[in-house]
């Protein structure tokens, strides 16, 4: 399935080059954001936001006012025809008629990728349930390359809800490519995804599973600490029992490197003591901010790509569905299933939320 425009689904649609490209205009935007200020002079960005948002939000409608553009949408969908039972395929094509760019976050796997099906714009997925938020990865990676002046030969340790976070889920696909070794620290209910960990190691990466922060960070180059994802679990019963179990505090920060630096997508609940802000190691407000320039950055180099892209490389099964209940092909049932086989044929993964099925 083709479609005329060129999306941002998942960072790994496109080479490693193209997202350093992105980094660099991100890091000259950074240096010298008043040179940009009429690259989108006329354009308009319409942010669809069924999903509660500070950051992501904010930060993709400040680049495209500070690139001369303007903006439209909704950051809560019980005030659009969302509530009337509108589909994501009729509001993708309506709202793309007005704009010129869609952002999409939607708390469904495969949101993003479907409302790329319909949409008559490039579409930017801004976070889809528990699966992937690309655009934080790249303002991860603008944070590291500012900050540790690297993206390879790194010992990242990821902390917390590592099943449910899409940040890190985007950010372990990305830093696989370049040769890193990443430290896993989380309960045994709410750890990496397996698909995850087949990737790092496909991509030639390595990973442990800890179940402590003391036995991880004093080997860290970088700690990547997660919230828990309440809104994902099924039971507020469930949720309790993982909560407060990893908080970083002073005496933790004790034990890491002097040039570990700490990031967090934020926002923070408890799992950073409020006493660590003050650490020069705590980059997570810092990181908030890169992610202004590498947005604004992104807008552009998806404004000025008219490329054709392919939408579904995928086939069907006959008559399989996608196993996971959370997925948009369960929800929007009109939507085409996709599969990609995995090795051999017994093993295939949805197109859109890349839950793995054997047939
Ligand atoms: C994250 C998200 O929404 O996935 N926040 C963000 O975009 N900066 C992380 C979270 O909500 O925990």
């Amino acid at each position: 399935m083709k479609s005329e425009y060129q999306h941002f689904i998942d960072l790994n649609d496109y080479p490693v080059q193209w997202w350093l490209n992105v980094l660099e205009l991100g890091e000259k935007i950074k240096n010298n954001p008043s040179d940009f200020a009429h690259e989108c002079d006329g354009k308009i960005m319409a942010t669809l936001f069924y999903e509660p948002s500070t950051r992501t939000q904010m930060s993709f409608q400040t680049a495209m006012i500070r690139l001369g553009g303007q903006i439209i949408g909704f950051d809560n969908p019980a005030n659009s025809s969302v509530s009337k039972g509108e589909t994501i395929k009729d509001t993708t094509k309506i709202v793309s008629n007005y704009a010129d760019i869609l952002v999409i976050r939607h708390p469904v796997a495969g949101a993003a990728k479907a409302a790329s099906l319909s949409a008559d714009c490039s579409v930017i997925n801004a976070g889809d349930g528990g699966h992937l938020h690309p655009t934080q990865t790249l303002t991860d990676l603008l944070t590291l390359k500012t900050e540790k002046k690297r993206l390879d030969n790194l010992t990242i340790g990821m902390c917390g809800d590592l099943l449910n976070g899409r940040t890190v889920h985007s950010l372990c696909k990305a830093l696989s490519m370049f040769n890193n070794r990443f430290i896993f620290i989380s309960t045994k209910h709410l750890s990496m995804p397996a698909y995850i960990k087949d990737i790092i190691k496909a991509n030639g990466s390595s990973y442990e599973e800890v179940n402590t922060l003391e036995e991880a960070v004093d080997k860290l180059d970088v700690l990547y600490m997660t919230r828990i994802q309440q809104e994902r679990f099924s039971s507020e019963e469930e949720y309790l029992a993982e909560k407060d179990t990893y908080v970083l505090d002073k005496q933790k920060m004790k034990l890491a490197k002097k040039d570990m630096i700490v990031m967090h997508p934020l926002p923070r609940v408890d799992e950073i003591s409020v006493e660590v802000d003050d650490d020069s190691r705590a980059m997570y407000f810092r990181q908030a901010k890169y992610g202004v320039f590498v947005r604004m950055a992104l807008i552009m180099t998806m404004l000025g790509e008219k490329k054709e892209s392919v939408t579904l490389k995928g086939k069907t099964f006959g008559k399989i569905n996608c196993s996971n209940p959370n997925c948009i092909t369960n929800h929007e049932t009109y939507l085409p299933k996709s599969f990609i086989p995995c090795g051999d044929e017994t093993l295939i993964e949805c197109e859109y939320c890349d839950e793995r099925k054997l047939i």
